[in-house]
């Protein structure tokens, strides 16, 4: 809508509710045992604010339930399919579309086709599915910020960027043969969800070109990315944002979506891919674990609705209420005095542990104990991004990660401004109190993707 308008309102209006999970303190106390400090294992109902995960935890409209009316669940050639195809062509322009039930699913294809051991992949940073999927290939993930993006305290328009002469020394110093691909996640989810700039794209597709290196995109928040770079970058304030999307994608020769974030839709995911070769391999891993090529392990009505999300996504009323959104929670916990990653990200606050809580070390998961303090406090579910997740325990070395964060990842079209607000006042008051929180020890976890399933304990008094 044009005008003066200083409010920037939610551009829906709720037709489907559902009841917060109300708790006493004392009951959050226990639940909090129970799931032994890990706020995975705490059951949804006892959750009052659920900022986990932007990731299938989003509300779809009326059209995409409509859509899922129309599935075609066909087991081969299902009119679905072809739907989905379609949308997804004319948004890539990438030939070839490999439906799959998630964003993980398309990695783990991809990898195990074009990876391997003695291999090293770049990205800008990999999510950590994607390292993990990297990883359990035999390969090597290498993370290339961008000089800056880890100065989580300065602001700048473009901390998802990745640092291209270091990409080009690398490539020079490992040589081109054992790098099967570049990655560029978009946005940078590791760290702050952060966008990249189209000049960026456009550098690193340049470098990837000269030494013949496939260059593929982790679009998990596509639009997200477009929309900064509508907002942020000289050039393309007056660009549709679709067509924005397109020159992103015309930079890579493919993608993979978990389409659990930009397409709007509880699950589902895409690879989508330029290389015949590359893509007869991924078809056969395909119908090998996840389904069919025309479904991949979703339904025929997964498909019609992600075909309808991805279109939705691009709406500039919703983007524009959506990086607000977070933009206004990122602003009530800087008044509040809590240390954040500036600025703030398309689909999180990221607040930095590090800062907030000095008195813990990294070995006592500052992020952690922030994150099970405001679960006790208050019922709501954040998710720590520091050495639970990335750090390395081996005997008693102890190697953490190079940031201790906390996010919170706000569902797309589910809580409005007083949700927010209230996690805002929630904050101010654990900060009064920062000094007096615990870290905690972990007691057991696995070697792989160990935040999901630790356990720990908190410090004594
Ligand atoms: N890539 C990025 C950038 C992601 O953020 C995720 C998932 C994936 C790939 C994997 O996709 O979950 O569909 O298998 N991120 C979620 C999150 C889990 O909470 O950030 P998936």
């Amino acid at each position: 809508m044009e005008g003066h308008w200083k409010t920037i309102i939610e551009p829906f209006r709720i037709k489907t509710v559902e009841p917060l999970g109300f708790t006493t303190e004392a009951e959050r106390e226990a639940v909090l045992r129970d799931a032994c400090y890990n706020v995975f294992a705490i059951p949804a109902d006892k959750v009052l604010i659920d900022f986990l995960t932007d990731s299938g935890t989003g509300a779809m409209s009326a059209e995409q339930w409509g859509a899922i009316m129309r599935g075609d669940e066909s087991y081969a050639g299902a009119r679905s399919f072809f739907v989905f195809e379609r949308a997804v062509r004319d948004l890539t322009g990438y030939r070839y579309v490999l439906p799959v039930h998630q964003g993980r699913a398309a990695e783990r294809i991809l990898m195990g086709v074009a990876c391997g051991p003695g291999k090293t992949v770049l990205a800008n940073s990999h999510f950590d599915t994607t390292r993990a999927n990297v990883e359990a290939s035999g390969a090597e993930a290498v993370d290339l910020p961008a000089p800056g993006a880890l100065d989580f305290a300065a602001p700048g328009p473009f901390k998802g960027d990745m640092d291209v002469p270091a990409l080009e020394a690398k490539v020079r110093e490992l040589g081109r043969e054992r790098i099967p691909m570049v990655i560029m996640t978009l946005t940078n989810n590791s760290l702050g969800g952060q966008p990249a700039s189209m000049r960026n794209l456009r550098e690193v597709s340049e470098v990837c070109r000269h030494y013949r290196i496939p260059l593929i995109l982790d679009v998990a928040r596509f639009a997200e990315n477009a929309f900064f770079i509508k907002l942020r970058e000289p050039g393309y304030s007056s660009r549709a944002v679709r067509d924005i999307a397109r020159e992103m994608f015309s930079h890579a020769q493919g993608c993979m979506m978990s389409a659990k974030k930009d397409a709007l839709v509880n699950i589902g995911g895409f690879l989508a891919l330029n290389d015949a070769e590359w893509v007869a391999r991924c078809r056969e891993a395909l119908i090998l674990t996840e389904g069919f090529p025309t479904y991949g392990g979703l339904a025929g009505r997964d498909l019609e609705a992600m075909a309808q999300g991805l279109g939705e996504v691009l709406d500039e009323q919703y983007l524009t209420y959506r990086l607000r959104s977070v933009e206004y929670l990122g602003e009530g916990l800087r008044r509040a005095g809590v240390p954040i990653v500036e600025p703030p990200g398309g689909h999180a606050v990221y607040v930095d542990a590090k800062r907030f809580l000095p008195h813990i070390p990294p070995s006592r998961y500052p992020g952690q104990a922030l994150v099970c303090e405001l679960y006790r406090t208050a019922g709501i579910r954040a998710v720590e991004i520091g050495s639970l997740m990335f750090g390395r325990s081996e005997g008693e070395a102890f190697t953490p990660a190079p940031m201790e964060l906390v996010r919170l990842a706000m569902p797309r079209r589910v809580y409005t401004q007083s949700h927010i607000d209230f996690v805002i006042e929630v904050f101010s008051d654990i900060a009064r109190r920062a000094s007096s929180l615990r870290g905690l020890r972990v007691v057991s976890c696995p070697p792989r993707l160990a935040h999901f399933t630790a356990k720990l304990v908190p410090e004594p008094a």
